[in-house]
């Protein structure tokens, strides 16, 4: 924080490394007999098979899970640091590896299993030959009826439905490049997407069940195609799935010579198969755009070999998964856990992969129990939010079925203990073994979690390190944090891993500079211990090597599991003309962990209305998606700012959580805190609390 220090002028606080964080050691739990018996992971020498001396040739292990083409010659390439290759000179093909692989021994097992939201649907299984006949079906479509070869990219905006892993596939199968934005995003952040990416097809689908209503997504394909316009890309063919084939679900007129039916186009390709490209392990297979600090998304881009290498291994090990499983994550497969854990990983080890439509709360708290005990589900994925929210809505619930799970994850945001013992003793009934999974989209697949067989579990602890991966703690000025200080840091990883991005999609200084520049020792350097992986998130190292993730420390809120950028929200906001200043913050929620909060000023001379009110939450809404939605919005006469004219983020954000505003004598207009503060706490001061990391730190790390 030192050189932060400098620029904001916020010269008393205590540097992040000196911020001692005080939790409570919690007790460690250990994996039943039962468990232990049937893992795939038992055996203690593997972290000694990954440890730095066998590096990268312990990933063998991972990518030896895999059918090659063509075997690599090189394992790890450093000559471009820190665009590192991964199974160099290897051939591989995704789709093959995750469907053709298996008709050998599993064509009759279900690949999937769709479960509509409306409970008087039954559910449908896929069965690993039917998988294949859909997705070769697709693939000549794509290849034939829309002109798409090896290295185009496609934007694909659909629900929860196995057209979107089949779709998925298709273009995997091909060597084209999907990049799948998730459904719930608005049409104007999925045209931005699609423009940036440069795709010149979009593949969507007319509607879909959520909370009980029929919601028409065609519309937002027409708002997509405008902005992907503006921006300059023209996307020329819309091919439409239709939630139920025949039946058109959305009022948006279809567009002659551009939208078309893929039912009714596909009559013409059923039957075909098509073979799979032999992709080089380098290439890219898909781009997964995610916030970042500045206001544009950041299409990360994964590579073919390395990634589907780490996600299996990965999926095999820590998820436990076996042919015989039926394995749920209810994560949206627009996320990176649902491509690396719903489609990629699962279905290259073979498994059954469950895929839910809805609401997990739809119509009632009970249903994923129901779900759970009717596909007889044994191995359960999902994040912290759905289990608040579940427990919140139904903390019995689970009790009324009889299901049971063997294991357990939770992805995408710390669990507090109390929420972690609810999941472990009602919702897995104490028998199941749970894992807390650390990761980012830019990673591709877990970097710290207990290994389920193995290790005892810590509630609120991800845990170690994964095998070859070697996490560790430095501060502001790139000292190492020692294990069991009690002092929090930045985690970072330091050495490169298979499922690592390649680059952000055509920003390569973008990739440098957000994830090596700020702990490269020497940048002329090609030894990669000399480019440790800076990951935006704080953490803390206990003694027993289990690492404790705080939260992020730059500008982006975690909000239900996913990622939001302070900046797309504020530029949303700017785009309303009676706003002159926007600043979003993080406010701590019971259920969603974190829920953004939004301040904005006026141009001068105008009075604060619920018509700008309302004109700003139709602006967020609009062009990110109703996730991005604020608790509240703020319409406050001045933003606190130093004198240099940086606008306080860290001052706001602690007025929304009740929070010590710190030092603010430095300050242009430090009489502007007490104005917002009374507008947003009232006259009565209201009673100052602890509150965590990353709310405290909050717009203090550029
Ligand atoms: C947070 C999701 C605590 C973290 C896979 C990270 C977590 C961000 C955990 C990435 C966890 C993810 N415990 N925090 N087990 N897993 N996070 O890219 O702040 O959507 O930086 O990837 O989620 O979110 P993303």
């Amino acid at each position: 924080m030192a050189n932060i220090r400098k620029q904001n002028a916020v010269a008393t606080e205590p540097s992040e490394a000196q911020i001692a964080v005080h939790w409570r050691e919690e007790e460690y739990y250990y994996p039943s007999a039962r468990f232990v018996g049937q893992a795939n992971l038992t055996d203690p020498t593997i972290m000694e098979r990954f440890r730095e001396e066998n590096f990268p040739e312990c990933f063998r292990e991972y990518a030896d899970m895999l059918d090659w083409d063509q075997y690599w010659h090189t394992t790890l390439d450093t000559s471009d640091p820190p665009f590192w290759k991964w199974f160099v000179g290897g051939k591989i093909n995704a789709c093959y590896n995750c469907v053709d692989r298996h008709l050998d021994k599993y064509k009759n097992k279900a690949a999937i299993i769709f479960v509509p939201e409306p409970e008087q649907e039954a559910p449908v299984a896929l069965t690993y030959r039917e998988l294949y006949v859909r997705v070769n079906a697709l693939a000549a479509l794509l290849r034939d009826f829309a002109a798409l070869k090896t290295g185009d990219r496609v934007t694909i905006h659909m629900p929860m439905v196995p057209e979107l892993p089949i779709t998925m596939l298709a273009c995997a199968r091909l060597g084209i490049i999907h990049s799948v934005v998730f459904g719930g995003f608005s049409g104007e952040a999925c045209g931005r997407r699609a423009a940036d990416s440069g795709s010149r097809v979009l593949i969507t689908m007319d509607g879909y069940f959520r909370n009980g209503k029929m919601i028409d997504h065609k519309a937002s394909a027409e708002i997509a195609l405008n902005v992907a316009k503006q921006e300059g890309q023209t996307v020329d063919k819309v091919l439409i799935w239709r939630r139920h084939a025949g039946k058109y679900a959305s009022a948006s007129p279809m567009v002659k010579g551009r939208d078309y039916f893929v039912d009714e186009v596909l009559q013409k390709y059923s039957g075909e198969v098509v073979d799979p490209v032999s992709m080089d392990a380098e290439a890219p297979l898909f781009l997964m755009y995610t916030s970042g600090t500045t206001g544009k998304p950041k299409g990360c881009q994964h590579r073919t070999g390395g990634y589907l290498a780490y996600v299996t291994g990965t999926s095999k090990y820590i998820q436990d998964i076996h042919p015989e499983d039926v394995y749920w994550c209810m994560a949206d497969i627009g996320w990176i856990t649902g491509h690396s854990y719903i489609v990629y990983g699962p279905l290259a080890l073979a498994a059954t992969s469950v895929i839910y439509e809805g609401v997990p709360t739809y119509p009632d708290a009970g249903r994923p129990w129901r779900i759970a005990e009717r596909l007889d589900v044994n191995i359960f994925h999902t994040s912290p939010t759905a289990i608040r929210m579940l427990r919140k809505a139904g903390a019995d619930e689970p009790k009324k079925y009889h299901y049971h799970f063997k294991h357990m994850t939770t992805v995408g945001e710390p669990i507090e203990p109390e929420v972690w013992r609810w999941y472990h003793e009602t919702v897995g009934k104490r028998e199941a073994v749970i894992v807390d999974t650390w990761w980012q989209t830019e990673n591709g697949g877990f970097l710290c979690s207990t290994k389920p067989g193995l290790d005892p579990m810590k509630p609120g602890s991800a845990g170690p390190g994964m095998p070859g991966i070697y996490p560790f703690i430095l501060d502001e000025e790139g000292h190492e944090v020692e294990a069991g200080s009690g002092k929090a840091g930045n985690i970072c990883i330091r050495n490169p891993w298979p499922g690592i991005i390649q680059t952000v999609w055509g920003d390569r200084e973008r990739f440098v500079n957000q994830y090596y520049r700020k702990y490269c020792k020497n940048p002329n350097s090609k030894d990669w211990h000399d480019w440790p992986y800076f990951a935006a998130d704080g953490a803390v190292l206990a003694s027993d090597g289990y690492f404790r993730i705080l939260g992020r420390v730059d500008d982006v809120i975690n909000v239900a599991g996913h990622r939001l950028g302070t900046k797309e929200i504020e530029s949303a906001c700017l785009t309303v003309p009676e706003v002159a200043e926007a600043a979003v913050v993080p406010v701590v929620d019971e259920v969603k962990g974190r829920v953004p909060e939004v301040y904005v000023s006026l141009q001068p001379g105008l009075e604060p209305s619920q018509e700008v009110h309302d004109k700003v939450l139709k602006a967020i809404e609009t062009m990110i998606g109703k996730i991005a939605r604020p608790k509240k919005i703020h319409i406050v006469p001045d933003m606190p700012k130093t004198r240099s004219g940086k606008l306080m983020r860290r001052v706001l954000a602690a007025i929304s959580n009740n929070l010590h505003t710190g030092d603010i004598s430095t300050l242009a207009n430090p009489d502007v805190v007490d104005k917002v503060r009374e507008m947003v706490q009232g006259k009565e001061p209201v009673a100052v609390k602890e509150g965590p990391e990353d709310v405290k730190r909050f717009g203090t790390v550029d």
